[in-house]
């Protein structure tokens, strides 16, 4: 069987959202700067350049990121951080991420982490690129991170998490930050049940999904026909996504409970809007988070 791009190279949309954070801890705004100060250790040293000379930094985001997307990343960091802190300040005994990508939480809140196990899980040649660059850059790894490659689409998820030392039964957050519309239906649905029937009461799951509408092309939200052409373009297309208004059936059927619903207005309201009401801009409406429990 040939292998994916994804597979040979790792993924390119990791490198975007990376690049899509590191630009956000330039903004001058520091109301709405992007708290990602370590995203920039991932950069190449051509996006590097672009990332430190403001006038090109500005045309590339222009040129790069699809309408809205931008603020989507920032406003994703901002609801991610939140439940990895929460978490850790909960004294929570694991957190797994799930397609990882460049997340640097396990790095950047480590003084707050009194234990809590990080399991970072993503496709061989994506977490190879990380664990070469924090390895050349001298990142002093905490001891709670353990890294662990996985192909959700391959793999069964239970056999590699507990190989890696993952205890069943505990209280558990898992973060699935743009992930779920890469994955097959069976991956989606196979960590789910995973989920639900490895961890103890009280453990939660955030992650985000592509609204299935956007699958099928009807093309009525806004920034959509901008981002469907940018994932096409970096070959790692989309093929998951969830009904409108079907979300808590959704979850119900897979033994969740809905603890919180991110529309786009939601997010641009919770996250992105100042305390004198100015809001830093407008997210494209592709996709949505939610925050589900057990
Ligand atoms: C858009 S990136 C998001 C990365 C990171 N969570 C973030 O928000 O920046 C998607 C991630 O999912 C991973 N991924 C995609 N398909 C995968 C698969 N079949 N198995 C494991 N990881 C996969 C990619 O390698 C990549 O890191």
């Amino acid at each position: 069987m040939t292998e994916s791009k994804i597979e040979r190279e790792g993924s390119s949309t990791s490198g975007y959202t990376c690049f899509s954070r590191a630009c956000a801890t330039r903004e001058k705004d520091e109301r709405f700067r992007g708290p990602d100060y370590l995203a920039e250790l991932f950069m190449p040293p051509i996006p590097n350049i672009l990332l430190n000379i403001p006038i090109l930094r500005k045309l590339c985001m222009g040129k790069l990121f699809p309408t809205g997307i931008h603020e989507y990343v920032l406003a994703r960091t901002r609801a991610f951080d939140e439940a990895f802190v929460n978490a850790l300040d909960d004294g929570i005994s694991q957190i797994v991420v799930l397609g990882a990508g460049m997340d640097t939480r396990a790095l950047r809140f480590q003084d707050r982490n009194k234990g809590t196990m990080i399991f970072e899980l993503d496709i061989h040649a994506t977490q190879h690129y990380k664990r070469e660059v924090l390895e050349r850059k001298k990142v002093v790894l905490p001891p709670e991170l353990v890294f662990v490659p996985i192909d959700f689409n391959k793999q069964r998820l239970a056999d590699v998490l507990i190989e890696a030392g993952y205890q069943q039964g505990q209280k558990t957050l898992f973060l699935w930050e743009g992930v779920t519309m890469y994955l097959e239906a069976e991956a989606v649905d196979g960590t789910l049940a995973f989920i639900r029937t490895g961890v103890a009461e009280g453990s939660v799951v955030v992650f985000d999904y592509v609204r299935a509408s956007v699958l099928r092309y009807e093309n009525t939200l806004y920034g959509e026909d901008d981002i469907r052409g940018t994932v096409a373009r970096a070959e790692e297309g989309w093929i998951y996504g969830i009904e409108d208004g079907a979300i808590e059936d959704f979850l119900a059927e897979r033994g969740f409970k809905l603890l919180s619903h991110y529309l786009p207005s939601d997010l641009e309201a919770a996250y992105l809007t100042a305390d004198d009401g100015t809001r830093f801009g407008r997210i494209n409406e592709t996709h949505c988070i939610l925050i589900a429990g057990l």
